[in-house]
Formats: structure tokens, C-alpha cells, sequence
């Protein structure tokens, strides 16, 4: 398509601004077909960018730069005029100033390079939920991996009409080419100049510097978390970092759950999710994202906005994630694996390495490959990506499209601990179960640059994805709740993590994971007591389903084991991370007391 062809006078106009600020060589409007996504693709693979894989139809290989292989959150700003307003969690800078430096960066920066205008839609086209963005790019592997990410094209055109409202986005990889230049190898620009920037009050997202997931795929994190979360808590919904299942029991009932957890501490795998209890069925409706919005009968209502996954791929096996292995035999993009001799594609975890292959540098790799100082290299980079659709997930949920979403009545909070936090404790009430999330903690991975295995708190797994003050952020969950009343979702809180001192892992967790899911179903449904305990209520002796698993009493009692001790260092742990925020709602400083008390 052409931007003569676009009939919305604002988004021509704003196109044009940017082209005359980016200086493009041309324009290209994004239609979302096949031969599109074929074109861009086949440019890629031109220039030696992308690798076709002999061994899944359709499917590429690249790899990036070693400076460009995950978000950048020390380079993330939400940028309001008052600082207080982006809050102690986020990087900000006055709008007017940081605009001016990317103003700066931007000028000439897709010189030689098209800029294809990509119009979106997160969630079902023309849905009530459903929000548009139209993200200007100058990278065509951006183009191939919004087409599977999100809804792209002219249908998107449609819905927008002549004066439509759209979520502008602005993206470059900040490399522009000399003339007869081209490119040898993946375009990006050095770290200090990447900027991935937030206008929450103008709905804008100014991008820069990095090709790389979420700081160049504008739909997900920036729109679709950042910017939503903003627009949600004016308009009265929630825009979360959650995904959503739903859980059949044998005799038919369904039941919808949202969870949050930080980056890389298995969604992607609870979502797909294969129960082992029989006569239990789950269905994926979304592995990274859920909005929510309160229905008609007062009940909160989810829908992911996404189209596709774009997954962890370390770790990922037909052991730990058969669904996402079906997902990804075709249509898929792959990111800093390790490329096989015979054409496809491998990483860490995924099952037995192949004698010889490419790594993610670039470099020839074996099995035995060792670094300078005679360590065992990694083949595949830790946060190594797939980007498949959603649709080729067998075990997808019939209604994951439904315009209306499905009802939730049970969210999950939880993280990576180690120690500490038991398999699963639930909230007493809503405000308990805010006061949960408000404290959700993990030990870091390798999904941001930063350095690994730290303890961090990760209030509802929206630390880097709050698109404003995290004091207010925890307003308005008490404030839905009061809306939602007694139809309000039941709160549990996670930890399939848990390990003996001696670094074994308690708990089996994947598809035994469902015995969990079996306990909180229970307690919806008034099945079963649960006990009292100082932190939450707790499954009692023989509740949790732990029927056919090998698993010792020593280790189970560990599991569940609330030590007081370790709780009232963790109370002062909390009382620091709750020190941060000048915002802080009464109703979770009174949690806090109260769970003091509790401990004695
Ligand atoms: C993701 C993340 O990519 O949370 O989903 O980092
Ligand atoms: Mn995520």
C-alpha cells in the first residue's frame, strides 16, 4: 500500500512528519499479507540477515547483535512532565527535554532505508477492547514479527476510517546506510543511545537504537503494558503482564485464571500447560499479556491483545513445554539459537545437542566449545526467542479471540524463590491479595540486561512495564476491587521454585503444576478448609492433590513450610521496597502491620 492510499488526513500528516524528520529513502504501508510478510522476509534473507530453516516450513533464523539481545530498562523512560507522576520504579526524563535528544537521533536516521508504516491492532480487530497503533519502522524484521505478534493491515485501515484514533509509534534501528551500502550484519545502535521512550499523556512511543523484542516490537511491552496500563487506570480497566488459561474439570466446569510473574519464570509454560491429574483440561488463551475489563454481570473479563508468542526459547523442550514445541514447527521466527548443520535450529535445555552448529555470536559451536577462561559456552543466548502465532498452539482455547473475553476468577501472583515463600498460599481478601502482588519477588534471569540471580522486587510482575507511579499503579487494583466487589477474582501467590540447602528442586512443576491449580479451584468452589497461617490460608494435610507423584513427606512439610523467621526478614525486605514509594496506599501499609502482627 501507499500513504496516498491511507484516507485518515491525521495519520498521513504524522507520517510525513516523521518521514521528513527520519529521511527514508521510501514509504511503505503495511497491508499484512502473505506476500508482505514473504517480501520482507525475503529482503532479509538477501542480505544475509535471516537463515530459511530446511527443517520447519517457513521458518528463519538470525541473530542479533551481542549489544542487542534484550530489553534495555536502564534505556526505558516513561516520561510525564512531573516526575512524580512516572513514580520511584521508572526511568524518567521531562518530555520536552528527552524528545529533543531523540529528535536529534532520529534526524537522517532511515536514511537509505524504507519506512514501512505498520497499522495494528491489539486485540480482536474492531473489538471494544481492541486498541490501534500504528508503528513506523525502518526494520523489516520488525515488519515480519509484528505480523505474527499482532493484527496487521488493511482491516486495521478499515476500522480506522478517516479519523479513527491510533497509538503512534515511532521505531528506528538508529543505523542509516551511505549510499550503495548495505547491510552485513544485524543494524542497531550502541547501547547509550538506545532510548525506548513513553508519552503516556500524548499515548506516544518514541523507539531507538535497538532491534531486539520489546524495545522494537512496539505493540507488546510499550503499547500493549506501558502505554495501556496508563490509558486502564484512567478508563477504568487493567491492562496486566499476566497470562490467561482456562481449566476444565472432569465434569465440565471451566474455570479462567490470570497469572503474573516476572520474565522468564514459565507463563509461556503455565499457559500450555499439560495436566497430570486426570480428567483435568487446559486451554491457552495468552502467554505474556491480559486486559481486563468489567462485564455487564460485574465480573472482570480478560482478553489477550496479542496474536502470537514470542518466547523464551532456553529451557523449552517437549518435556517442559510440549505445546510450545508443537507451536513453533512452522511459520516461526527464530532469535539467537544455535543454527544445526542440517537446518534447524537448537538452544540449551532443548533436548540433545547437535554435534556441530552456529552459535548466536556467529562462531562455529560444539557441545564442547569453551570460553577464554575454560568455561563451557553457551550455544543459544539465554534470552534466545521464537516468534510463532498463537493459532498454531494445539492446545489454544476455542474462545481466545472472543471479542468479550473470558470471565477470571482466580489470579495467581509469584516468582523464582529459592527459599522462603511456600508452593501456594492464598489471599484472605482482596486487599491481602493486593498486598501480595505489591510485594511479588524474583530472582533475576536473563530476559533484561542486568545481572542474574539477584532478589528483586517485582510488584505484580510490572516493574519495567508501568506506565506510571507504582504507588497509584497500586490504587487502582484496590480501587477495582471495590468496583468488582464480591465478583472479585480469588488471589493465590506461587512458588514452583522452592529448593532443599542442599540446591534440589522440591517441587516437579509444568504439567504438575495443575495439582496446584486443582487446590484453588476447590477453594472457589467451597470444596475445601483451608488453614490459617501467619503469611495466607494454606492447603490442609491431603488437600493438595499429590496422588501418583513420588514425592517424600520431609520434602513436602519443607515445601510448605512457613518459617517465621525467615518471614520477619523478609517483612524488613518488604518494608525497604515499600520505603520507595512516597505513594504508598494506607490500606497496604495496614497489611504490612498486620502481617508484622501475625508473625508476632
Ligand atoms: C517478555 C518479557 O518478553 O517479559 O515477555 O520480558
Ligand atoms: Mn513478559
Amino acid at each position: 500500500m501507499k500513504l496516498e492510499d491511507l484516507k485518515h488526513p491525521k495519520l498521513v500528516a504524522w507520517v510525513k512528519e516523521i518521514a521528513l524528520m527520519c529521511e527514508p529513502k521510501d514509504i511503505y504501508v503495511c497491508d499484512g499479507t502473505k506476500e508482505e510478510y514473504d517480501c520482507s522476509m525475503k529482503a532479509l534473507l538477501d542480505v544475509g540477515l535471516a537463515k530459511e530453516l530446511t527443517k520447519r516450513p517457513n521458518s528463519f533464523s538470525f541473530r542479533s547483535d551481542p549489544s542487542d539481545v534484550a530489553r534495555v530498562e536502564d534505556r526505558t523512560y516513561i516520561s510525564y512532565p512531573d516526575k512524580d507522576d512516572a513514580g520511584p520504579t521508572n526511568h524518567w526524563m521531562e518530555p520536552n527535554e528527552l524528545k529533543e535528544i531523540m529528535k536529534k537521533l532520529y534526524k537522517g536516521c532511515m536514511k537509505n532505508r524504507t519506512m514501512y508504516v505498520i497499522p495494528f491492532s491489539m486485540g480482536p480487530v474492531g473489538s471494544d477492547i481492541a486498541k490501534i497503533g500504528v508503528e513506523v519502522t525502518d526494520s523489516p524484521y520488525v515488519v515480519c514479527n509484528m505480523h505474527t505478534m499482532t493484527r496487521v493491515g488493511t482491516k486495521v485501515v478499515d476500522v480506522l476510517g478517516t479519523d479513527g484514533e491510533f497509538i503512534p509509534c515511532v521505531h528506528s534501528v538508529g543505523a542509516p546506510l551511505a549510499d550503495g551500502e548495505k547491510d552485513t550484519k544485524w543494524p542497531c545502535a550502541p547501547i547509550e543511545k538506545k532510548y525506548i521512550s513513553h508519552f503516556p499523556n500524548e499515548n506516544l512511543i518514541w523507539s531507538y537504537g535497538s532491534g531486539y523484542g520489546g524495545n522494537a516490537l512496539l505493540g507488546k511491552k510499550c503499547l500493549a503494558l506501558r502505554i495501556a496500563s496508563a490509558l486502564a487506570r484512567r478508563e477504568g480497566w487493567m491492562a496486566e503482564h499476566m497470562l490467561i488459561l482456562r481449566l476444565t474439570n472432569p465434569e465440565g466446569k471451566k474455570y479462567h485464571i490470570a497469572a503474573a510473574f516476572p520474565s522468564a519464570c514459565g507463563k509461556t509454560n503455565l499457559a500450555m500447560l499439560e495436566p497430570t491429574i486426570p480428567g483435568w483440561k487446559c486451554e491457552c488463551v495468552g502467554d505474556d499479556i491480559a486486559w481486563m475489563k468489567v462485564g455487564d454481570d460485574g465480573r472482570l473479563y480478560a482478553i489477550n491483545p496479542e496474536a502470537g508468542f514470542f518466547g523464551v526459547a532456553p529451557g523449552t523442550s517437549y518435556e517442559s513445554n510440549p505445546m510450545a514445541m508443537e507451536s513453533i514447527k512452522e511459520n516461526t521466527i527464530f532469535t539467537n539459537c544455535v543454527e544445526t548443520d542440517d537446518g534447524d535450529v537448537w538452544w540449551e535445555g532443548m533436548g540433545p545437542a547437535p554435534k556441530h552448529g552456529i552459535d548466536w555470536k556467529g562462531k562455529d559451536w560444539t557441545p564442547e566449545t569453551v570460553d577464554d577462561k575454560g568455561e563451557k559456552v553457551k550455544g543459544a543466548h539465554p534470552n534466545a526467542r521464537f516468534t510463532a502465532p498463537a493459532k498454531q498452539c494445539p492446545v489454544i482455547c476455542p474462545d481466545w479471540e472472543d471479542p468479550k473475553g473470558v470471565p477470571i476468577d482466580i489470579f495467581i501472583f509469584g516468582g523464582r524463590r529459592a527459599s522462603t515463600v511456600p508452593l501456594v498460599h492464598e489471599a484472605s481478601g482482596w486487599d491481602h491479595g493486593v498486598f501480595m502482588g505489591s510485594i511479588a519477588a524474583s530472582e533475576t534471569t536473563a530476559a533484561n540486561i542486568g545481572s542474574v540471580g539477584n532478589l528483586r522486587r517485582d510488584p505484580f510482575a510490572m516493574l519495567p512495564f508501568c506506565g506510571y507511579n507504582m504507588g497509584d499503579y497500586f490504587k487502582h487494583w484496590l480501587d477495582m476491587g471495590d468496583k468488582i466487589g464480591d465478583k472479585a477474582p480469588r488471589i493465590f501467590y506461587v512458588n514452583w521454585f522452592r529448593k532443599t540447602d542442599d540446591g534440589k528442586w522440591l517441587w516437579p512443576g509444568f504439567g504438575e503444576n495443575a495439582r496446584v491449580l486443582k487446590w484453588m479451584c476447590d477453594r472457589v468452589d467451597g470444596k475445601v478448609e483451608a488453614i490459617e497461617t501467619p503469611i495466607g490460608k494454606m492447603p490442609k494435610d491431603g488437600d493438595l492433590d499429590i496422588s501418583g507423584l513420588k514425592m517424600d513427606d520431609a520434602d513436602m512439610k519443607e515445601l510448605m513450610k512457613v518459617d517465621v523467621n525467615a518471614w520477619k526478614e523478609e517483612v524488613k525486605s518488604i518494608e525497604e521496597h515499600y520505603g520507595n514509594f512516597s505513594r504508598l496506599p494506607e490500606r497496604l501499609k495496614k497489611q504490612l502491620e498486620e502481617l508484622k502482627k501475625r508473625l508476632g
